[in-house]
């Protein structure tokens, strides 16, 4: 597929106005996207689990307008209120993805979004909240063009919350899903994510993630920058080339259900992850010492209990408590002795590997 089959021609219907609500997931990257190129193209391909209870509800109302905008004409509701500093971030993203999607100033949109997490729990709303949008915006294409089809819905979702941020297109369809070209996994595209297309161990199908708000503060450096430093950075290209190899060693723990092999992976690509935002110009560290305590408990525990949890990190100073769900009730015990206490007011979220979006109403 390349970005011009994205490209509509005429559509066949006319809609005047409706209603669409979707609900999208957040996802945790297992191997990493850090480093991008033009265009939203990932300087590497990524994998993740989709997560269930941290989402994104969003309702968009669109109305035809008497005549085409020269503008978008939108409003945008978050929790009810008013948001205006989300506006430039949308206004972008429908720059981005206008010429797929012909239509948009046409319509008067209203955007209703919330989160299921706490608004300040330093989770990025964006990959969820993108993916959501997306959908909702392809339902209004599908009522213009009938003949699209559920696996060209799915995809193009997915193309277009790429635009608006590269880790939401990993947000629309599967537990599994795999975004970047790799030689090893048929249907890889850098342009959109796919469901992981091969047979999956049945420890990976009910996965638990417990994340610990370790740091709940607004992030010091955006994912945007931290993927522009990327470029001209001393170790980008053995670190692409790494995410590569990761993700052929993952097919085997996929494969396999080897738990030894997934924890490798996990963890390295966690650390290597912030020691590439360590080892940039500027550097910097979005680790808190609470996060670096945790991990020296998860060690600790993994060792003596001999169970299988691990950890991950997105770009921040939270953590993800990743575990099988056959050792739920250990690993919950641990947290509540020994990793609460890390956690900025005590908060966390269970959450666990869930399957994509949803469409809630019509
Ligand atoms: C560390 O998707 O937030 O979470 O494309 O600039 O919006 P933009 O970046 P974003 O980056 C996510 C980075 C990450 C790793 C990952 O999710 O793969």
């Amino acid at each position: 597929m390349t970005y011009t089959e994205f490209l509509p021609s005429e559509y066949a219907k006319t809609v005047s106005e409706g209603k669409v609500t979707y609900r999208a997931p957040s996802n945790i990257a297992l191997v990493k996207y850090w480093g991008k190129k033009e265009d939203q193209i990932p300087a590497n391909p990524s994998i993740s689990f989709t997560l269930d209870a941290c989402a994104t509800t969003t309702a968009l109302t669109y109305s035809k307008l008497a005549e085409k905008g020269s503008g978008f004409s939108f409003e945008l509701l978050f929790e009810g209120k008013d948001k205006p500093d989300f506006r430039p971030k949308i206004e972008a993203f429908f720059n981005r993805i206008e010429s797929y999607l012909p239509f948009l100033k046409d319509y008067h949109l209203k955007i209703e979004t919330s989160n299921s997490f706490p608004h300040s729990s330093g989770i990025a709303s964006s990959a969820s909240g993108m993916a959501a949008l997306a959908l909702c915006l392809m339902h209004i294409e599908k009522q213009l063009d009938p003949s699209i089809n559920e696996e060209f819905f799915d995809q193009k979702a997915s193309f277009l919350a790429r635009l608006g941020s590269g880790s939401a297109c990993r947000s629309i369809e599967g537990d599994l899903v795999q975004w970047g070209y790799h030689k090893g996994i048929p249907a890889s595209s850098d342009l959109f994510a796919v469901k992981y297309p091969f047979p999956v161990h049945e420890v990976f199908h009910k996965y638990h993630d417990t994340i610990l708000l370790v740091d709940k503060g607004q992030k010091q450096v955006s994912s945007t920058i931290g993927h522009n430093l990327m470029h001209g950075h001393p170790f980008a290209e053995q670190r692409f080339s790494q995410a590569h190899e990761n993700i052929t060693k993952l097919k085997e723990v996929f494969a396999t259900g080897n738990l030894k092999g997934f924890i490798e992976v996990v963890e390295s690509e966690a650390l290597t992850l912030h020691a590439m935002m360590m080892t940039s110009m500027p550097y910097f560290i979005l680790m808190k010492p609470n996060t670096l305590k945790i991990i020296e408990k998860i060690w600790q525990f993994r060792s003596t209990s001999k169970t299988h949890l691990c950890f991950t990190l997105d770009a921040g100073a939270n953590v993800h408590v990743l575990y099988p769900q056959e050792e739920k009730e250990k690993v919950h015990q641990f947290i509540k002795d020994e990793l609460v206490a890390y956690c900025e007011n005590g908060q966390y979220i269970c959450d666990r590997i869930g399957f994509g979006a949803k469409l809630l109403l019509p």
